[in-house]
């Protein structure tokens, strides 16, 4: 079974001022609380105070993009080593954002996925459909090809996190219902068993697009699906530490 994962994605939110935000989610993540894991991602100027921040307790940091080269002429980005540096454990790749702001395509998440695990960090790798590919009845073959297109040739499955986020879902308040939820990740596992085997199985696949304190249970309740992608509400330790206990 996979273990479950509750990540926030702080998106381009945050300055010192949100730090205490980052304490309180820390104080309230229990390390008891069995196979549920805790996670913040924030933005790269914030990386190395926030894991400051959750350093000796049981929260984890991470960034919500990386470069897919080490180093080099790359004015502006953050390569995976250097967010290793930060004290980071995870990055984001691939969020729906990223594809449409910066054409970051599969085969460039792929490429960065790779790029995070050869930096030791674990990469969560962001696929979903956009509401014309869900209307046109396609969905699950969109975003299983899009999986399988996005995942770092000849990976550890035991390193990977997927997330499943409809872009129709993120920042809309447009919750995905329970059985569309659990469609996809059904389809999704069964693609990740056909890639990988038995070690699928410990894959864990988020769902994001809209999750918050009132409709966290109903979603992590569904077979396939082993925490959440959380934007909005991960901004206020309240509510993400509501989703949190949830799970
Ligand atoms: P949302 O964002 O929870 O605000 O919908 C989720 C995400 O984009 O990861």
């Amino acid at each position: 079974m996979a273990r479950t994962l509750v990540a926030g994605n702080w998106k381009m939110n945050g300055t010192s001022a949100s730090l205490p935000e980052i304490e309180a989610i820390a104080a309230g993540v229990t390390p008891e609380k069995e196979g549920v894991e805790a996670l913040i991602c924030v933005p790269a100027t914030l990386l190395t105070r926030a894991a400051a921040a959750a350093k000796g307790t049981a929260l984890m940091i991470g960034a919500e993009t990386c470069h897919a080269r080490g180093s080099g002429a790359h004015t502006g980005d953050i390569s995976a080593p250097m967010i290793a540096d930060t004290g980071a454990s995870h990055v984001i790749v691939g969020h729906s954002e990223r594809r449409a702001d910066h054409g970051e395509s599969s085969e460039i998440v792929a490429a960065q996925a790779a790029a995070a695990l050869e930096a030791g960090l674990t990469p969560i790798i962001c696929i979903g459909e956009t509401a014309a590919e869900r209307d046109s009845g396609k969905a699950i073959e969109v975003v299983t090809t899009m999986l399988s297109a996005s995942l770092p040739a000849g990976a550890d499955p035991s390193l990977l996190v997927i997330a499943y986020e409809p872009v129709w879902a993120i920042g809309t308040g447009n919750v995905a219902t329970v059985e569309a939820v659990d469609e996809m990740h059904t389809a999704l596992r069964a693609r990740l068993t056909d890639t990988y085997g038995a070690a699928a199985a410990g894959i864990p696949i988020l769902y994001g697009g809209s999750m918050n304190p009132g409709n966290a249970a109903g979603l992590l309740a569904v077979r396939d699906v082993n925490g959440g992608l959380i934007g909005g509400a991960s901004l206020k330790a309240a509510d993400f530490l509501a989703i949190y206990a949830a799970a």
